[in-house]
């Protein structure tokens, strides 16, 4: 079985450690409203789970990796490791229908082994682009983007905008769904497990 201890010799990699600012963590939870079973697969410091009381989790640095968990899932949200996306993505295709994580956007259109992962499995139902990493907090400066990954969706058409950021000028709100008048909202209930 693939086995994160198999694909990380000796420790995490560095760069696949990369905070999601709770404020987009809780943007992309509005944005799609999961409901049922929900896990988030990489905890991390709780950004997602914080915001999903009765979720379940791994995260390999608690102890539970999620290339040993097994158990089907209505939803996975979350913000996965980069190095290892192909495999990572191919395991959270097993366990749930709808799959949002999100990522530097060239991650998911860099292979064409991945793009027909994402034919086979279904589609992408969104994408909620926010732009810049380093425009919402992450460190670095590659777009990154909230994909929604459904089973079974067949059009493929992707419509996207950039989404506002509270203060930000240079992006003024643009019309449909994804227009917030509250901008980022802030903290949730109260976490688990508890943070490091
Ligand atoms: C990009 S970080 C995101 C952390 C958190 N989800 C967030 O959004 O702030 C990726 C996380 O995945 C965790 N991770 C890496 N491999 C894992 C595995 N096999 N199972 C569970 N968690 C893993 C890392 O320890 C890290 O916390």
């Amino acid at each position: 079985m693939l086995n994160q201890r198999t694909l990380w010799k000796l420790e995490p990699i560095k760069k696949d450690v990369v905070y999601t600012p709770g404020e987009v963590a809780l943007d992309i939870i509005r944005w799609v409203h999961p409901t049922g079973k929900i896990l988030d697969p990489c905890a991390g410091d709780l950004a997602f789970l914080q915001h999903l009381p009765g979720a379940d989790w791994c995260e390999i640095r608690r102890g539970r990796d999620f290339f040993d968990y097994q158990t089907q899932v209505d939803w996975i949200i979350g913000n996965p490791p980069y190095s290892i996306f192909e495999a990572w993505l191919a395991h959270s295709f097993e366990l749930a229908n709808d799959v949002v994580y999100i990522l530097p956007i060239n991650k998911v259109f860099q292979r064409l082994a991945i793009m027909n992962m994402i034919a086979e499995f279904g589609g992408i139902r969104g994408l909620r682009v926010y732009g810049s990493g380093s425009r919402v907090g992450f460190p670095f400066g590659f777009s990154v983007g909230a994909f929604w990954f459904k089973r079974g969706y067949t059009s493929r058409e992707i419509q996207f905008r950039l989404t506002p950021v509270v203060g930000d000028a240079a992006s003024p709100p643009a019309g449909g769904e994804q227009t917030r008048t509250d901008g980022f909202a802030g903290e949730g209930s109260s976490p688990h497990p508890p943070r490091a």
